[in-house]
């Protein structure tokens, strides 16, 4: 470039970055809020698009690093920096391989699993939840957070469920929708995952998924529409595994279902690795290619990155004409509008991190998380004044959970195990720990057993339960490959590790027993009746010994509720009842048989019994739900229902309940789940006390996806509402019409 035209080009920068600097105040209040295109950005990134040169604009569509794309330095354009994601931030990785880059100021505040926030039914803890994480995510300077995920639990094997928000669709988009603003008030892109139909780890990278249209529209893409639409999300991950044949990260419903239906204007991301052809890369939506191998999935050989699909491959396709510049410029469009929300944000601030502030946020969550699945003769809460001594067996008692599990791994500055957080809480008692069985070290994609020997730590276990008051049994799973771990799937639905034998040993020596499952996933419970309680204990992250102990004591008062079904058997879980094309499917590819009935559907539809129904969670109180009733019975399209009901708490302490309104219509002309959440709400009502509860559903949300129009059909006729404070246990049904 001669002197004169370099003149010219810093003059038009300092005019561009300029006018920045003084809308960025306006700017930064209307990215938070909805993503209106904002026509004097979009004029900013049409000037730096003509100054950028073919190969600037390539660099911009691919990865550099493990976790970061090029800038253009010459133009002061910075680099794009990720992190996983979902449950907090990541340590730093090196540039070039998976290995841990040893850092020592990476080290974050691990908030709950989205299992958790899911469970709390409580979307102004997603808000909270989204604000810590992106406040933590931009003083690590990351602008885009690998989270979060909404991919649907269609089987408990699924060795990611724990990164996600349950089986609902309606569920998952109400809590998803919170996090990401929470997320993006903070100048750091939050980066919805995985799009889509990834709801297996089994042959994730290739298999193929057979779905209905109605499936997919009704079940597996609601999640990610609402994030989109209504959580305005600046940029989503594409999957590894195909539809129809084709790889998701370019994937016709990128363009078409993702940007043009719904209006997405941020960046696609393909997963690490999962990115497979140019053309289809350039042509079917994908954005920005990240971690592709040159030799695989999980390896790569130094200094590649020019070697990636959209790197010169796609150069060369465009210099030949056979790919038009203008696709290039749509990709680099997207990636600066990113960076106008984020990086080049120049209101943004500079985050918190491991403040007391996201302890305490990471502890509320978790504590109201936590769900109690049983508790007869009153186990919990146990009185923490008494003295008495209180055997705590089980490995998940002392094991750092926020290790292993995959990408969500996390360097937690601080991580209160159950067992410390008892020490603490329960100055009075005796406590006796011990292991009882052990597994091996959390390793990705290999399962190395203990050494320990596992008849001494059996003995040991029941020495200590045999002499205690209270027996508190801390298991489950674990982060370990084939547990709740990505890239592979658990091989059996009972709890691993010989726990099963272990309890019933237990059992045998001391009734006065309780357990607390840490997973992520439901379990088979073969025992439950022999032990008096149950509490459903997740990965809660640094807080987690702390947030287990306030329920337990009774500090706080349980309201978490399942987002997921428990089935009895394995082959009750609608994905399973089909065998195995239906899951996991012939190696290459998989028929969804179940259709839209997932989860607490089929259970409902079929009347299978679960073990633990969805939305199903005790409180240390009682609640009714009564004087339920619609502000109408007949309505229009255009109409909201609004459901009113009063509930009593009935016991003697505070407590919170969730109010669930499901809806079905028995008599359709097309097939229909028993019945859907539609609305919930969570609210505190004191004892002795009435709350009144209102709940709105628009009309047009009871539509159903008609295949035959590839539209959404709304049915005339009667519809049962039903009101309750679980998918299983409702307290009153009511009907209503359509005209
Ligand atoms: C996971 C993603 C993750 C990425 C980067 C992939 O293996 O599927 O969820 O964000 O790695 O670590």
């Amino acid at each position: 470039m001669n002197r004169k035209n370099s003149l010219k080009l810093g003059v038009l920068l300092v005019a561009l970055f300029g006018v920045l600097i003084l809308n960025t105040n306006i700017y930064a209040q209307e990215i938070v809020s909805k993503n209106i295109i904002n026509q004097d950005v979009e004029l900013k990134i049409d000037s730096i698009i003509s100054l950028l040169t073919l190969e600037e604009k390539v660099a911009m569509c691919h990865a550099q690093s493990k976790f970061s794309t090029a800038g253009v330095g010459r133009l002061g354009i910075p680099e794009v920096w990720m992190s996983d994601g979902p449950h907090g931030v990541r340590g730093e990785i090196n540039w070039d391989n998976w290995g841990y880059a040893k850092w020592t100021n990476d080290s974050i505040t691990a908030f709950p699993a989205l299992t958790c926030l899911a469970a709390t039914f409580n979307p102004k803890l997603s808000k909270k939840y989204g604000v810590s994480i992106g406040e933590e995510a931009l003083y690590r300077e990351k602008d885009v957070l690998l989270g979060p995920g909404v991919n649907i639990y269609r089987t408990p094997l699924n060795g990611r469920n724990f990164e996600y928000m349950g089986e609902d669709p309606f569920l998952a988009s109400k809590m998803v929708i919170p996090y990401i603003h929470g997320v993006q008030e903070n100048g750091v892109a939050a980066c919805l995952k995985h799009y889509v139909l990834n709801n297996q780890e089994q042959w994730r990278d290739h298999i193929n998924v057979k779905v209905s249209d109605r499936a997919l529209y009704e079940i597996y893409l609601p999640a990610f529409k609402a994030a989109v639409v209504e959580g305005g999300v600046w940029s989503v991950m594409g999957a590894y595994n195909q539809f129809r044949g084709q790889h998701t990260t370019h994937h016709k419903l990128l363009n078409k279902i993702l940007k043009t239906d719904w209006g997405f204007d941020g960046v696609v991301i393909s997963d690490w690795g999962s990115t497979h052809d140019t053309k289809e890369a350039a042509l079917y939506g994908l954005d920005m290619e990240m971690g592709t191998g040159t030799d695989g999935l999980t390896s790569t050989s130094l200094n590649a990155y020019d070697n990636y699909y959209l790197a010169d491959p796609f150069l060369q396709m465009i210099k030949k004409g056979e790919i038009e510049e203008s696709i290039v410029d749509e990709k680099v469009r997207r990636i600066l509008r990113l960076m106008f929300r984020t990086n080049m944000n120049k209101n943004r601030g500079f985050g918190k991190i491991n403040n007391d502030e996201h302890l305490e946020v990471a502890r509320e969550i978790a504590a109201e998380g936590i769900v109690l699945l049983k508790n007869e003769n009153s186990f919990f809460p146990i009185d923490p004044s008494k003295k008495m001594t209180i055997a705590v067996i089980g490995e998940n008692a002392t094991r750092k959970m926020t290790l292993g599990g995959g990408s969500s791994e996390l360097k937690a500055k601080n991580e209160i195990s159950p067992l410390k957080g008892l020490q603490d809480r329960y100055k009075n008692a005796t406590i006796v720990h011990a292991l009882g069985y052990a597994s091996g070290p959390p390793v990705y994609g290999r399962v190395i057993p203990s050494e320990l020997d596992a008849e001494a730590l059996k003995n040991e276990a029941i020495e200590v339960a045999k002499n205690a008051d209270v027996v508190l049994f801390f298991g489950g799973l674990n982060k370990n490959y084939q547990q709740d771990c990505e890239g592979g799937d658990r091989i059996d639905y009972g709890l691993p590790f010989g726990q099963e034998e272990l309890l019933d040993e237990l059992i045998e020596v001391n009734k006065n027993i309780g357990v607390v499952l840490v997973s992520g996933n439901a379990v088979a419970m073969p025992w439950l009746s022999k032990v008096n309680a149950v509490m459903q204990g997740w990965y809660l992250g640094s807080e987690a010994g702390n947030a287990l102990a306030d329920v337990i004591s009774g500090d706080v008062n349980p309201s978490g509720k399942l987002p997921f079904s428990f089935p009895v058997h394995l082959t009750d879980n609608s994905a399973h009842h089909f065998g195995e094309i239906s899951y996991p499917g012939n190696g290459e590819y998989q028929e969804y048989k179940e259709d839209i009935l997932v989860g607490y559907r089929w259970h409902d539809t079929q009347k299978i019994k679960p073990l633990f129904a969805f939305g199903y969670g005790l409180s240390y109180t009682n609640f009714n739900i009564d004087n339920v009733s619609t502000d109408k019975k007949t309505y229009t399209s255009s109409d909201i229902i609004k459901v009113t009901c009063d509930v009593s708490n009935i016991g003697v302490i505070t407590g919170s309940e969730v109010v669930q309104v499901y809806v079905g219509k028995s008599k359709s002309k097309v097939k229909r789940a028993a019945k859907e959440l539609k609305g919930f709400e969570k609210i505190v009502v004191k004892n002795n006390s009435t709350e009144t509860v209102e709940i709105s559903i628009a009309v047009e949300d009871l539509a159903y996806y008609n295949e035959t129009i590839s539209d959404w059909s709304l049915e005339k006729g009667t519809y049962e509402i039903y009101v309750g404070n679980a998918s299983n246990n409702i307290s009153k049904k009511l009907k209503i019409r359509i005209k």
